[in-house]
């Protein structure tokens, strides 16, 4: 079967402070780091070797999945000294792969959340010929998004920028993040220095004559840059909205871990997953959040659409709602914390002193 490559070396900016010890495909979703999910359903679809290219905080993938034996997989890791970019990146492993000239090489975003057919993109691949095959798939606002028109045989047209007009939305086809290239293409990428597939390899095929093939797939997608669309994505696979062989515990309302400590009248709700050592105290109210290994959550606090870090201590009767907390940070009682709102590593805020309303 197809060999594979693993995106997984960006710096991760915007789900920030989340990703200031933890390379973002190793932020915990479900309860096993994000790469986890992405592993294991490569795996079922048939993979078994894949080249993690790494870069961003490169040196915490390896002890974690070691040689990948124990996901059934042959995981090999190359580091970039500099960061390449996504098409730099899949240059820069070319070497790791086993994959003759006319091959099928699959490639992957490492922050997609999707319930993708892979098999159907590798024979959309053969069956079309074309140099290389791209997984699209349809949003309702394209705006923030590169556009991928194709024509009626789904052979892609042209590759769009960010629609400025509303003029310039031909499609609601964006990028989906899941290739497959001829081996061959992959070593016409130029070697060392830094390459962005999406601006420049794919255009410049394009603009070259190569054919590149669009499937259109409408299945479960989520990019999970940024943090609210992580906490979705996490509260998903806990509800088994998105597919994956990885989450560890039955899909249902919530998910707990062995050694989380929970009182007996805490509610938990929505695809809420606390972690490992995690303490959540008396009448707390949690619903489609994730509490991350060792976090505490003070009696009495109430807590929506929002990401606790590891470590981190929640007060009693806060409210949070579609806030991020960062590792080991410590909100105290009796605040009120609210959209988007992001609390850096180790912050200490003090108690009753954040509020949005003009109660208390
Ligand atoms: P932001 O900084 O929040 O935009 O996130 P990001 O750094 O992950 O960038 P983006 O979401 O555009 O990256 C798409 C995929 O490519 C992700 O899986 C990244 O891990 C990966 N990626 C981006 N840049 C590099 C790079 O320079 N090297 C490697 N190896 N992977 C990269």
């Amino acid at each position: 079967m197809t060999e594979a490559i693993l995106l997984v070396g960006g710096k991760g900016t915007r789900l920030r402070p989340l990703t200031v010890h933890t390379p973002k495909p190793m932020v915990p979703a479900a309860g096993v780091p994000f790469l986890t999910h992405q592993l294991a359903r490569a795996r079922a679809a048939g993979i078994e070797h894949i080249v993690l290219a790494t870069s961003y905080l490169a040196e915490v993938f390896e002890p974690y999945f070691g040689d990948g034996s124990s996901l059934g997989l042959h995981l090999e890791y190359v580091t970039e000294r500099e960061p390449l970019g996504t098409g730099g990146a899949i240059r820069n492993v070319a070497s790791r792969l086993h994959s003759a000239p006319g091959d099928p090489v699959l490639i992957f975003n490492g922050d997609i959340l999707t319930g993708l057919d892979i098999a159907a993109l590798v024979d959309t691949h053969r069956t079309s010929g074309a140099d290389v095959s791209l997984h699209l798939t349809r949003v309702e606002d394209p705006r923030a998004f590169g556009l991928v028109p194709t024509d009626d045989t789904g052979r892609v047209t042209a590759f769009l920028e960010k629609p400025q007009t509303p003029e310039e939305i031909v499609t609601d086809q964006i990028n989906a993040g899941a290739y497959v290239f001829n081996r061959s293409v992959i070593d016409t990428i130029p070697a060392g220095r830094p390459v962005s597939v999406e601006r420049e390899t794919f255009p410049g095929l394009l603009a070259d004559g190569a054919h590149l093939q669009g499937m259109v797939d409408s299945t479960y997608w989520l990019d999970l840059g940024t943090p609210q669309a992580f906490v979705r994505g996490s509260a998903d696979l806990v509800l088994g909205r998105a597919p994956s062989p990885a989450v560890p515990g039955r899909c249902g309302d919530r998910l707990v871990l062995e050694t989380a400590d929970v009182a007996t009248d805490a509610k938990l709700t929505g695809g809420t997953v606390v972690g490992p050592r995690t303490v959540i105290g008396a009448g707390a109210r949690i619903d489609g959040s994730a509490v991350l290994e060792g976090a505490v959550i003070e009696p009495g606090a109430q807590i929506h659409d929002s990401l606790i870090g590891a470590g981190a201590r929640i007060g009693a009767r806060t409210v949070l709602d579609g806030a991020v907390i960062g590792d080991g940070a410590r909100i105290g009682a009796d605040n009120e914390l609210r959209g988007g709102i992001r609390i850096w590593c180790d912050a200490d805020i003090p108690a009753g002193s954040v509020r949005f309303s003009s109660d208390q």
